[in-house]
């Protein structure tokens, strides 16, 4: 896989939510070679503070080489991503890892929880330019409030998708777990992907499994390198040994991952 270093001028950054943003980066080497589900290495501050890379999904791709990230600030590199203003440039190294499968067969459902819902939009336009037909696919997207999640289910449902919504305060759609959405819509699915907390790909790849549906889950874990040197980013596999995520993933069959709890 071919794997490309740019310093990408950043065009524009949107604020979705108190604490969520959305860069746009001009990498059009990466944005020319990306897959969905396939993530980026950021140098999030300048200089050597904060010293590591931090990994983040690629959201949407256009045909101009621009590549968006959409992200929570949780800690010192997030808050410092936020903080980078257009006309600066900010250090990439990308696409890494695996992507989700492109099958154009079959109906899907993908199931998209907090920040989860970054690389599903770029899965669901990447389908669609594929001719897959969506128009009788699911997007489900869960998140705590309205604020967090109008702004891209509406860039969802533009696709052509049928969406639903979950928030935690009831101020978009369903009032409770996104995972709830997936019941009566399961039995007439092939697949299932699905990216956000553990704890709700759990439920989706046992209902799915349980289904009878495949599912694939994109797992994140703390990567210190991304690159498959530093072995920070490995999970149980079902069979009691070790997958590494940055390589190996970040996107896995369900049945591959040694689920706990
Ligand atoms: C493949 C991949 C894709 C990702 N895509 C996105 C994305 O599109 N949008 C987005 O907002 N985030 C994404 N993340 C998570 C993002 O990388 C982390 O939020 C970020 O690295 C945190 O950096 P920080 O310096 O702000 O926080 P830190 O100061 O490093 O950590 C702050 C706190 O958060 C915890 N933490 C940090 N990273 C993680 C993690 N991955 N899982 C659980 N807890 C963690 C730490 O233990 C600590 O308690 C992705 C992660 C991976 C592995
Ligand atoms: S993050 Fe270093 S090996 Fe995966």
């Amino acid at each position: 896989m071919p794997e490309f270093q740019e310093k990408a001028p950043l065009l524009d950054r949107e604020v979705i939510a108190d604490d969520i943003f959305r860069l746009t980066l001009h990498a059009p080497k990466i944005a020319a070679a990306a897959r969905p589900g396939q993530f980026v290495m950021l140098r999030v501050g300048a200089g050597m503070d904060p010293l590591l890379r931090r990994p983040f999904s690629i959201h949407q791709i256009d045909a101009s080489g621009n590549m968006k990230i959409l992200f929570k600030v949780i800690g010192r590199g997030t808050a410092a991503l936020a903080g980078v203003s257009p006309g600066s440039s900010i250090d990439c190294i990308g696409p890494l890892g695996n992507g989700f499968s492109l099958e154009k067969k079959g109906r899907l459902c993908l199931v998209g929880g907090g920040m989860g819902i970054a690389p599903l939009y770029f899965l669901a336009s990447r389908l669609l330019q594929n001719g897959k037909r969506v128009d009788r696919d699911f997007v489900l997207l869960g998140a705590r409030n309205h604020q967090e999640l109008h702004i891209v289910a509406d860039e969802f449902y533009e696709l052509g998708y049928r969406v639903q919504t979950a928030t935690d305060d009831g101020s978009l759609g369903h009032h409770g777990f996104v995972t709830e959405l997936l019941d009566p819509i399961l039995p007439a699915m092939e697949r299932v992907c699905t990216c956000g907390p553990l704890a709700m790909m759990k439920i989706c790849a046992d209902k799915a499994g349980a289904a009878d549906v495949a599912c694939q889950v994109s797992l994140e874990t703390h990567m210190a390198c991304g690159l498959g040197a530093c072995l920070g980013c490995a999970v149980r596999n079902a069979d009691g040994g070790y997958l590494h995520v940055c390589r190996q993933g970040p996107v896995f069959d369900a049945g591959e991952v040694k689920w706990t709890g």
